[in-house]
């Protein structure tokens, strides 16, 4: 097995930060490519470049002085990726894998048209017409989507009938950068809930699978996950992961493969999208899994055996924190480590409204309990309201 001493990370949100916390203690020297001098991986990781992740010279010269490429975002072009590997650099996961999870048309096309994967249905749309017609076909509302770029949201629509068509062609971050967009049309499925699971592949092809999460979504934001998913069969839960699995293996996937799911009313899940990296999902598995995802992604990205992934306590409730009333989250942390079985992780990032500052996970026998102490500690740290007083209740 090729050794690798030295993981390039590009992209320095608090995903490459995490990665950093398990690069330590796998004694792997980590150089980041950062949007800025002062983003949340940056203020940690000692050996920084900032530069820009899509300009070809930057990621080449960047690409030279490390053993294995990894991402904290799945933004960097496919085909400067293809050209590095080409130039002989290990790229994990590698372009082929990795351009599912940047464009969802061709995710689409891949897992459910050649693989047969349970998928929504689905249509490639040029222009409003089009869309319109779909919509009329299947019954509306519908969903469409930018097929590259979307993030939290951003890039996709809820369409209530033929008169909204038009919306996405308009209002598309493509369209305002003068590109010629592609939308993505998809059946509105009533989900009774969304699931995601993580899968993580090393290049010899041993992959592990983590324990199945509910998630939940507000304006597109994952705001809260628990895992296992409550009310969810061992079969049920083996098939999830079964599928992950499966996906990996099919598209040769190296590092992390987060499935975001949703699950209908009778049990029947279908594929929203993938994500090649480590996941807000599965941030429980910091201190929740024998083995973070943050450490089976390096493990994987540098060719080691991956570790465990079960969960450590029967219930484990990750909620973000965003930006909210509470700009100094330091300050209000001796209220909420008042409760010893919840763990915080502060992203080091100034404050913003709306933006992802930190995650809270607590861990327990009692479901509702665990679910209840997220909730209050990540309000408290929102300062959305005082659920929890300051003398550390
Ligand atoms: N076909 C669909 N039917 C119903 N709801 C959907 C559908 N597709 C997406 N959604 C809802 O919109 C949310 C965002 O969609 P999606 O995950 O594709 O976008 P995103 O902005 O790329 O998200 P992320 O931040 O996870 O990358 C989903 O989590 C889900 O709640
Ligand atoms: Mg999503």
């Amino acid at each position: 097995m090729e050794s690798v001493h030295t993981v390039g990370i590009i992209g320095g949100g608090q995903l490459a930060r995490m990665m950093y916390e398990s690069a330590i203690g796998l004694g792997l020297e980590v150089k980041l490519l950062a949007e800025g001098p002062d983003v949340s991986a940056a203020e940690v990781v000692h050996d920084v470049t900032v530069g820009d992740y899509t300009d070809p010279a930057t990621v080449k010269a960047f690409a030279r002085t490390v053993d294995v490429v990894t991402f904290d975002h799945e933004h960097v072009p496919t085909e400067l990726l293809s050209e590095l590997q080409r130039d002989g650099v290990a790229v994990r996961p590698g372009p082929k894998a990795l351009v599912y999870a940047q464009d969802k048309a061709l995710m689409r096309m891949k897992l459910g048209d050649e693989l047969g994967l349970p998928s929504p249905k689905w249509r490639i749309c040029d222009d409003a017409a089009a869309l319109a017609e779909f919509g009329n076909e299947i019954g509306w509302p519908i969903i469409a989507k930018e097929s590259r770029g979307g993030y939290d949201g951003h890039g996709v629509w809820k369409l209530d009938g033929p008169g909204a068509a038009s919306i996405p062609f308009t209002d598309s971050l493509a369209v305002s950068a003068g590109e010629q967009v592609q939308i993505l049309a998809e059946e509105f499925v009533d989900f009774a809930r969304e699931l995601s699971v993580i899968a993580v592949r090393n290049p010899d092809g041993e992959a592990v699978a983590y324990p199945v999460s509910e998630t939940v979504q507000a304006n597109g934001i994952c705001v809260e996950t628990t895992t296992p998913a409550p009310m969810m069969s061992s079969d049920h839960e083996a098939e999830i992961q079964a599928l992950a699995l499966h996906i990996a293996k099919e598209l040769d996937v190296v590092g992390v493969l987060a499935v975001e799911l949703m699950e209908r009313p009778g049990g029947e899940v279908v594929i929203n999208e993938l994500a090649m990296r480590p996941h807000n999902t599965g941030h429980w598995s910091i201190d929740g899994a024998t083995t973070s995802q943050f450490e089976n992604h390096l493990r994987a990205v540098a060719g080691l055996p991956l570790g465990w992934t079960e969960e450590r306590q029967p219930w484990c409730t990750m909620r973000n924190v965003l930006g909210g009333a509470r700009k100094d989250l330091l300050a209000a942390l001796p209220a909420v480590l008042g409760d010893g079985g919840l763990k915080v992780q502060l992203y080091g990032k100034a404050w913003r409204q709306g933006r992802k500052m930190a995650h809270v996970t607590a861990y327990g026998a009692d479901l509702a309990d665990v679910q209840e102490r997220a909730r209050a500690a990540a309000h408290y740290l929102m300062g959305d309201d005082d659920v929890m007083e300051d003398d550390g209740e």
